[in-house]
């Protein structure tokens, strides 16, 4: 497993970086645009992101990161008179094809908000399984028995809650609700596991759990994650794109981007200049 950083002041130069994961690309942003009526919120991005990997969108409040995440998982469409143009392509395939189902390829693309979002009224099993029930009615109580404890144990929640599985999501901490959201959208397998500033609303501790999942993941899920957090982002991705007004400003090794960005405008941002 890679290293990860501890910190931007201590990342390496790229030239020290272990053997990077395999470069095989997931999924593939290509000249993305997306507009809400007149706002146009992304302009034009072109984005790969390698299969395995961890790759982090930073830049300040405003500037598409959570409306790009959305458009990778065909929500962006939900809103009324929200638009998108250019492609997506999930293994090759463009999600936006005529003939693919929205709800059927969001299986594979799973999302995880900046709340906490448990299902208020179901147990903490119900909960992981909720997913599944609406992919598959037909699944057993003993195969969906079986996943939810998969999905758990991966979201690193299964021993802290495999006595209690009937008990309401809401009795688990904030940091518990997140994983446990984390593991409701591991359950249905997804290749990309999207998360839209999954620790903003958490304490040091739960947030500390949550990196330390999203570092155990790496490998096994491709995952993006927003932040505004850019140690958070040196600490736990191997990629990192830094956005700007809908505009993607540049896309580089983690290392190399808060080190020796290409762009002044990263830099400025970097440094604490604006944002
Ligand atoms: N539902 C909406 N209707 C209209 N405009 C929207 C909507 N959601 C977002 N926008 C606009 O689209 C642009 C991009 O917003 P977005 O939420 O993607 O930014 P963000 O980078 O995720 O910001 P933050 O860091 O604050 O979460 C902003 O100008 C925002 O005002
Ligand atoms: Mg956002």
């Amino acid at each position: 497993m890679r290293r990860q950083l501890a910190g931007v002041a201590d990342a390496r130069p790229a030239s020290d970086a272990p053997a990077a994961a395999p470069e095989r690309t997931r999924l593939l942003a290509e000249s993305l645009d997306a507009w809400f009526g007149p706002i146009h919120a992304v302009h034009g991005i072109t984005l790969p992101v390698l299969e395995g990997g961890v790759m982090a969108i930073i830049g300040p409040s405003g500037c598409g990161k959570s409306t790009f995440l959305r458009c990778l998982n065909r929500m962006h469409e939900t809103v009324p008179n929200a638009r998108v143009s250019g492609r997506v392509l999930l293994d090759g395939r463009d999600i936006y094809d005529r003939g693919v189902n929205a709800i059927a390829v969001r299986k594979h693309l799973g999302m995880v908000f900046q709340r906490p979002t448990p299902f208020p009224t179901m147990s903490i099993r119900d909960n992981v399984a909720a997913g599944l029930r609406v992919m598959d009615a037909r699944i057993s109580r003993r195969e969906r028995d079986a996943i939810v404890e998969r999905a758990l144990t991966r979201a690193a929640l299964w021993d802290e809650v495999k006595d209690r599985l009937d008990a309401s999501a809401l009795a688990l901490s904030g940091g518990q609700q997140q994983r446990l959201c984390i593991a409701r959208a591991l359950a249905t397998s997804p290749r990309v596991l999207f998360l839209d500033e999954p620790t903003a609303s958490l304490d040091p501790a739960s947030t500390q759990s949550v990196e330390q999942l999203v570092r155990e993941l790496r490998g096994e899920v491709t995952i993006i994650i927003v932040t505004h957090n850019m140690q958070q982002a040196a600490r736990i991705s191997d990629r990192t794109a830094f956005f700007l007004s809908g505009d993607l400003v540049e896309m580089a090794p983690t290392q190399t981007l808060f080190t020796s960005p290409s762009d002044p405008r990263t830099e400025a941002y970097i440094t604490g200049r604006f944002g």
